[in-house]
């Protein structure tokens, strides 16, 4: 080991002031290689660097109220694929946000200055009002409102989160600052998103066009958990092109993406292989889907094992839950015991 490689462990193990980092999981589903090539894998890298906490937002998926058997199959699908995936719970919180009560308290607190207008005009409002009409919830008014107290719960500073959530980080910002003004304290540092923007991997889906999504219909995307078989199947139904009809053509959407996921999963050998034969015209698509197959599979086979063995072992999935909830509880109580003192409610 390097010096400053030792270095730097040492440094984390001891420094107190590593920033704080937040970001929650909503429990849609399986993982596919789009979130963890895209995401995940940097949520495995922040974790030895920074004080991190990872929830599964279950009280933020009430807003279309899943049965309770779903609610409870969701977050353990979650628990299990992070885990699988490298989120590591002896360096990182990994917690079910329901489990730490002190956040519904916060957001209590929190809606007393958020107003209306604001709320009416979030994007994220105005397009599930768009999409579902028949259950425009107040919970869903103040979604923005729940996720600035996950936020503000542990004082984070840095918050991982894709693009479509800057504008609920703008309104964090905006309640922190109204209560630090409010109450003439500084009490809550401003959280930003921290996106890999420079690192990040796009995965291109099967179908042809756009990335991988699991609202592109169920044959777009590679799941984490789908067996070998189903993921030849996928990748061999993906969708490709005729041609090239000529040498060194450009390539055309559908093709480049098969290219782009063989870079994600194979060698630089085998994707210069498959470049020349395509510039050489000489490509034939079946023969590249059947290497992507068994690349994806060989690359994901490591996480797809972890799920099995993880997802058969409850013991550990409670003990996991149990001691993160725990961890979060302790930085949590900590902020409820100030943020009350300084509403100025009498002291116990
Ligand atoms: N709103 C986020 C999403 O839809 C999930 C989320 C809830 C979140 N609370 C959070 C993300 C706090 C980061 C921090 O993906």
């Amino acid at each position: 080991m390097s010096f400053t490689a030792g270095f730097n462990q040492l440094f984390c193990i001891f420094a107190t002031n590593m920033e704080t980092v937040v970001s929650g999981i909503r429990s849609t589903g399986k993982l596919h290689l789009g979130n963890y090539y895209g995401a995940i894998r940097n949520f495995v890298q922040m974790q030895h660097e920074h004080r991190c906490f990872f929830f599964i937002a279950d009280l933020h998926s009430l807003t279309t109220h899943p049965t309770p058997d779903d609610l409870q199959n969701n977050v353990r699908q979650i628990v299990v694929e992070y885990l699988a995936a490298g989120l590591d719970p002896e360096v990182a919180t990994i917690y079910v946000q329901s489990d730490v009560p002190e956040v519904a308290e916060l957001y209590l607190y929190l809606n007393m200055n958020a107003y209306l207008g604001e709320l009416e005009r979030a994007t994220s409002f105005k397009d599930k009002v768009r999409a579902n009409p028949n259950n425009i919830n107040a919970g869903l008014l103040t979604y923005p409102v729940l996720m600035a107290a996950d936020i503000l719960l542990h004082r984070a500073t840095k918050v991982p989160v894709g693009k479509d959530q800057e504008q609920h980080l703008e309104m964090t910002r905006t309640f922190a600052n109204r209560f630090n003004r409010m109450y003439g304290t500084e009490y809550f540092a401003e959280p930003h998103a921290f996106s890999f923007s420079k690192q990040l991997i796009k995965v291109p889906g099967l179908d042809g066009k756009g990335k991988m999504g699991k609202s592109e219909g169920e044959g777009n995307a590679v799941y984490l958990s789908d067996t070998p078989e189903v993921i030849r199947k996928k990748v061999m139904r993906a969708v490709s092109d005729s041609g090239p009809t000529e040498p060194n053509q450009a390539k055309p959407e559908p093709i480049q993406n098969l290219f782009t996921l063989l870079e994600v999963v194979s060698s630089p050998d085998t994707v210069q292989h498959f470049n020349d034969l395509y510039n050489r015209c000489e490509i034939r698509y079946g023969d590249l889907k059947k290497q992507l197959a068994e690349d994806i599979i060989t690359a994901t086979e490591p996480v797809r094992s972890r799920i099995l063995e993880i997802s058969n072992d409850n013991e550990y999935i409670s003990k996991v839950i149990r001691e993160g909830s725990e961890k979060a509880h302790e930085s949590a109580r900590r902020t409820l015991s100030d943020v009350r003192e300084i509403i100025g409610f009498r002291k116990s």
